[in-house]
């Protein structure tokens, strides 16, 4: 069988997320509370994760998500593998191949993710880059499609950076078929992976694409009638000019004033960690709209699905 990598959405099948998706949910739905009996997809194998960042979900999620699968998982920083002094990146995956039978990858620059997959004989899977983080952006849509239903057609609003969630968020509007809505001051506005990712959702469009992504230059405009609001911290790991982001980012925070602009149903997203009264106010992540803890607990549940999908078990 070909290497199945998870690399990112935009190269994946619609039909393949969404087999990824109807497999976690129904993990979750038949075996959430009944750990010791759910199939040992994954029985004897062993996955490596690779931390050139702090994580908390991440790390954790995998971890556990492999024990549940039957499996077991070495979890690494890149400063305890020679790695962390210089050896190559193609070294390290021929060697890990060696030991192991799928390895996640975290890491500041998506090359690096680019050359685990090619130089290892096993499947790698994106645990987040500095270009994007698709295993969060497919928990989040779990979670959507739990608390109401298919996401197809929905419209959908990030308010903020256009950082890595937010372009594996474009990916999976293309494939999954939902519009989707930016509000981001100039300066930290679509990257040049987003514009391009936006540029093939336009040129899919004229041939029946069902997506819609704008960049919209009133913040309102993104908020009015959404049925999902996202966003994320105005200062993700590696950004150094922390001072002139909270500065320009300071209108986009997400408040109860702008939440109610949106859907009356509408839901609150977050991929924590949170920094309250700068992206998001207090009232709005811990009440009654925000999703953020069923978002963190769907990493498990879909992060099993891809790591068994990965390994062909499904
Ligand atoms: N959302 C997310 O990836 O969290 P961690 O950085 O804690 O893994
Ligand atoms: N955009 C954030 C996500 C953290 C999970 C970062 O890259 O730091």
């Amino acid at each position: 069988m070909e290497k199945r990598h998870f690399i990112d959405l935009d190269i994946l099948s619609s039909e393949e997320i969404s087999h990824i998706l109807d497999k976690a949910l129904l993990m979750k739905k038949e075996f959430k509370d009944l750990r010791h009996k759910a199939p040992k997809l994954c029985d004897g194998r062993i996955l490596a994760t690779i931390f050139e960042k702090p994580s908390t979900r991440t790390r954790v999620s995998f971890d556990v998500a492999m024990r549940d699968l039957g499996g077991s998982c070495i979890s690494l920083s890149s400063n305890d593998l020679q790695l962390g002094r210089g050896e190559s990146i193609a070294d390290t995956a021929r060697v890990m191949s060696r030991y192991v039978d799928v390895m996640m990858l975290r890491t500041s620059a998506h090359q690096n993710l680019l050359d685990l997959a090619e130089f290892a004989d096993v499947p790698v899977i994106n645990g987040l880059t500095d270009r994007s983080h698709p295993c969060q952006i497919l928990a989040d849509i779990l979670t959507f499609i739990e608390k109401r239903g298919p996401i197809e057609g929905r419209k959908v609003a990030w308010i903020g950076d256009c950082n890595n969630v937010a372009l594996s968020a474009v990916h999976a509007a293309t494939k999954l078929g939902f519009s989707f809505y930016i509000a981001a001051p100039e300066q930290y506005g679509p990257t040049e992976a987003m514009q391009e990712a936006i540029a093939k959702d336009k040129a899919l469009g004229l041939t029946g694409g069902k997506s819609s992504i704008h960049i919209v230059d009133k913040i309102e405009d993104a908020f009015e009638g959404a049925d999902l609001i996202m966003t994320d911290t105005w200062v993700s790991m590696g950004d150094e000019d922390a001072a002139e982001r909270k500065e320009a980012f300071a209108p986009y925070q997400v408040n109860r004033e702008m939440m109610a602009l949106a859907d009356k149903d509408a839901l609150f997203m977050h991929c924590l960690p949170a920094y309250r009264g700068r992206e998001v106010t207090a009232d709005v992540i811990d009440g009654p709209q925000s999703v953020v803890f069923d978002e963190a607990e769907n990493r498990l549940h879909v992060q099993k699905a891809i790591i068994a999908w990965s390994l062909g078990a499904i």
